[in-house]
């Protein structure tokens, strides 16, 4: 593992330029990213460069993001790109920090993503709830159209995009790419089944591409620097610098970049400054509400996109809880997201997560019975097992490891 340590990919310009101005941008080597593209690159030769950086997809199922371009790119056609901006996991505010503090970088990586894959039409899907974001997105959208770099003929190439930005209702299942695209669609956010995948049976039954806001804001960097540069940093099975969104007992909490296979530990002490004065570490959650709780003993974990790993690195949030936390508390404050943001289309999820909730505030108020502990293994198992989508085992975890590694409960 080669890791660079200070290098910033996402957030070197943060705080140094006025994101509401293009000029700023313009003036620290913006959008140089697209005029490569357009004038020295093939499609295929972009999706070649990103395929051989290794980038996977920060939406936390890490799949190759230059493996699901050539996919889509393969297709002939009407096609789109869709933008994920849709960020619902609580403690997990990366992408809206992208949009805050650089929104043309993202711009320039929805930009590329698009042409690459020869759709004319790309969507930024955004929570309904993040009305600044919207505002900050809407006002550069306007400005690198009015520069020429969306619309008609993009710095005078053959290439035309139009960019959409779309706000959803502000549900965590519209995360899901199949919700999200029924959500685009004036559906019901719900997920659909898959295969067939989006990539070839997407957005009003055309190919679609989507990829997350953290994803997309690597791209320029990418064509700039080359996919074999990128590769080198980082872990060697999903290379680069990821956003750790850091909260709890840390001394900083915030957002805060760095290369992808750190341990736990170092995220905690590199990043987080270690834990604030008098605090004692007790366990910590990887990946927001859906992951895992991991005790001191397990600090030495690299967190990566490996799809074997046992500790998934999500969203990349990290949130630390001292030996004073109230764990009821924290796992009715899961019980209570996960029963309400529930879509309600298969019973095991939509009655699971509302027994679990039920059974959390026993726990909390000390009168847990004896066959609240029978049910509450069955719901567990029920929701780890056979829901839709995987938003029954994201409601799960949290409690499985509460219960095998805090010992909650004597099952
Ligand atoms: C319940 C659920 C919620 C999700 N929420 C998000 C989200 O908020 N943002 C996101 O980018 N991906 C989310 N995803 C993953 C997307 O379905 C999809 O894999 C991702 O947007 C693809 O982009 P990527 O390849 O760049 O990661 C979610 C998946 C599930 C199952
Ligand atoms: S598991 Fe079922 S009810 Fe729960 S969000 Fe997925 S499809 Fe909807």
């Amino acid at each position: 593992m080669n890791i660079k340590d200070n290098l910033k990919i996402i957030t070197e310009h943060w705080g140094k330029i006025n994101p509401l101005k293009i000029r700023d941008y313009i003036d620290v080597g913006g959008y140089e990213a697209i005029r490569k593209f357009i004038e020295k690159m093939k499609p295929e030769e972009a999706i070649e460069e990103i395929k051989k950086s290794g980038l996977v997809g920060r939406g936390g199922a890490g799949f190759s993001t230059g493996e699901k371009w050539e996919a889509v790119k393969k297709n002939k056609g009407e096609k789109y790109f869709i933008c994920n901006l849709d960020e619902s996991e609580p403690g997990t505010y990366k992408d809206r920090a992208i949009v805050d503090n650089n929104p043309h970088l993202l711009l320039e990586g929805i930009i590329i993503s698009a042409l690459a894959i020869d759709a004319k039409k790309a969507y930024i899907y955004i929570n309904g709830r993040y009305i600044k974001q919207r505002e900050i997105l809407e006002k550069a959208v306007l400005e690198a159209a009015s520069n020429k770099f969306i619309g008609k003929g993009i710095i005078n190439s053959h290439y035309d995009l139009e960019i959409e930005i779309f706000s959803g209702a502000g549900a965590y299942i519209c995360g899901e790419e199949t919700a999200l695209i029924n959500s685009i669609e004036g559906k019901r956010g719900e997920p659909k089944f898959r295969p067939p995948y989006p990539t070839e049976t997407g957005l009003w039954g055309k190919p679609t591409l989507v990829n997350n806001a953290e994803t997309v804001s690597n791209i320029p960097w990418i064509i700039i620097n080359g996919g074999k540069k990128y590769s080198e940093i980082g872990s060697a099975v999903s290379p680069g610098t990821k956003l750790y969104v850091l909260g709890g007992a840390v001394r900083n909490s915030g957002v805060f970049e760095g290369p992808t296979g750190m341990t736990i530990g170092a995220v905690i002490d590199k990043l987080g400054g270690g834990l604030k004065k008098g605090k004692e570490l007790w366990f910590s959650q990887i990946g927001g509400s859906s992951g895992r709780l991991v005790l001191e003993n397990e600090l030495d974990n690299s967190l990566t996109f490996n799809k074997k790993s046992e500790i998934p690195l999500g969203s990349g949030a990290v949130f630390v809880f001292d030996k004073h936390s109230d764990i009821y508390d924290f796992l009715l404050s899961i019980a209570g997201f996960f029963r309400r943001e529930s879509c309600g289309k298969c019973v095991p999820c939509r009655e699971g997560t509302f027994r679990l909730y039920e059974i959390t505030e026993r726990m909390k108020d000390g009168e847990i019975s004896e066959r609240d502990k029978e049910a509450i293994k069955d719901i567990l198992w029920t929701l780890n097992n056979t829901t839709f989508c995987p938003f029954g085992k994201f409601a799960a975890v949290a409690f499985l490891d509460a219960v095998e590694k805090l010992k909650i409960l004597d099952l």
